[in-house]
């Protein structure tokens, strides 16, 4: 890993560092990314809110409040609720201006984890409306909807150490508005090739944005998923590591069934045990949490 100075994180206008784990690739672990980044910093001792911006809802599901699992009658899912079918207010209706629930605020939406006891930080859940969010947040405002919402929460009393935001895999407008309202990326990549086309497509992005809306955004972190010690993964690493120096320090996850039994059974990585020892994935996580705390100049709290 790369040591990077201390403190080159953004603090966006909430004055919470805010992270959006962002890839338009598929697959490439954004999610698990995100889940367990969480994770690492709740068991850290911090407050942390995570939004689960894509229409696909991994993240949602992933902590167990998505459908449940009828081909595993003892999976822990099914005794949880499937928030993405629920009739109350949601995220869409925060994100654009619905007629049927304006002035949605994000406050509503927002479950903590004081309500469930697997859950180690506040949840923003995705919804099955989340579909219709590209085809509706289709002028310029829209781009702004998260980091006006986001401002929302602030004022409404909610103060959180971190936010963190799941991004789909796209370069939509979904996308922009975690770009914009997080102001700090990181990036969950395979490192194979194509990644890096893709990873260059993604700078051109981070640069429209940094002009079209004036704001500075910090890359902070790498997560090379599923990582293997071979010529290929070196020479992604080296490029990668060539255009972000010190700056952006890499992790290397190696592919590891608990990661993805995990997701399976509704848990984070530190809520889930297993015949195996998941000390690896919670080392990782952790350096990555630490990580965060250097990049905004934060210390682990005291539990
Ligand atoms: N290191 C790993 N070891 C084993 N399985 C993994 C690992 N990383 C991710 N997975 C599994 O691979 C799949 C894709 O990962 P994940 O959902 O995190 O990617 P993503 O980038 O969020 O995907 P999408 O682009 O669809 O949002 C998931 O089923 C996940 O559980
Ligand atoms: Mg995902």
């Amino acid at each position: 890993m790369s040591e990077a100075p201390h403190g080159w994180g953004v603090v966006p206008s909430t004055g919470i560092p805010t992270i959006a784990f962002g890839n338009q690739k598929g697959g490439t672990g954004k999610t698990t990314a995100t889940i367990n980044s969480a994770a690492a910093l709740a068991v850290r001792g911090h407050d942390v809110l995570a939004i689960d911006m894509d229409p696909q809802a991994d993240l949602t599901k992933g902590l167990g409040l998505g459908p449940g699992d009828d081909t595993d009658p003892s999976n822990p899912k099914n005794d949880l609720p499937n928030r993405l079918v629920t009739d109350d207010a949601n995220l869409l209706d925060v994100l654009v201006d619905n007629p049927r629930t304006h002035d949605t605020n994000l406050s509503e939406i927002v479950i903590e984890a004081s309500e469930y006891e697997h859950l180690n930080y506040d949840l923003v859940p995705s919804h099955k409306d989340m579909g219709l969010a590209r085809d509706w947040m289709d002028d310029a405002s829209a781009r702004l909807a998260l980091q006006t919402a986001l401002d929302g929460l602030v004022e409404d009393g909610y103060d959180y150490d971190y936010i963190v935001i799941d991004c789909p895999p796209d370069l939509s407008v979904l996308t922009d508005a975690a770009f914009i309202a997080a102001q700090n990326v990181f990036l969950a990549a395979q490192t194979q090739a194509t990644s890096r086309d893709a990873l260059d497509d993604l700078w051109d992005q981070l640069e429209s944005i940094e002009d079209n809306q004036q704001i500075e955004i910090a890359i902070v972190g790498l997560l090379a998923n599923m990582y293997r010690e071979d010529g290929q993964s070196r020479k992604f690493l080296e490029a990668f590591d060539e255009s972000f120096a010190a700056m952006a320090p890499i992790f290397k996850l190696p592919m590891r069934v608990a990661i993805q039994r995990a997701w399976d059974n509704g848990r984070d990585i530190f809520e889930w045990e297993d015949a195996n020892d998941q000390h690896v994935e919670r080392d990782l996580f952790l350096e990555i949490a630490d990580t965060m705390e250097r990049a905004f100049d934060k210390t682990q709290v005291e539990a």
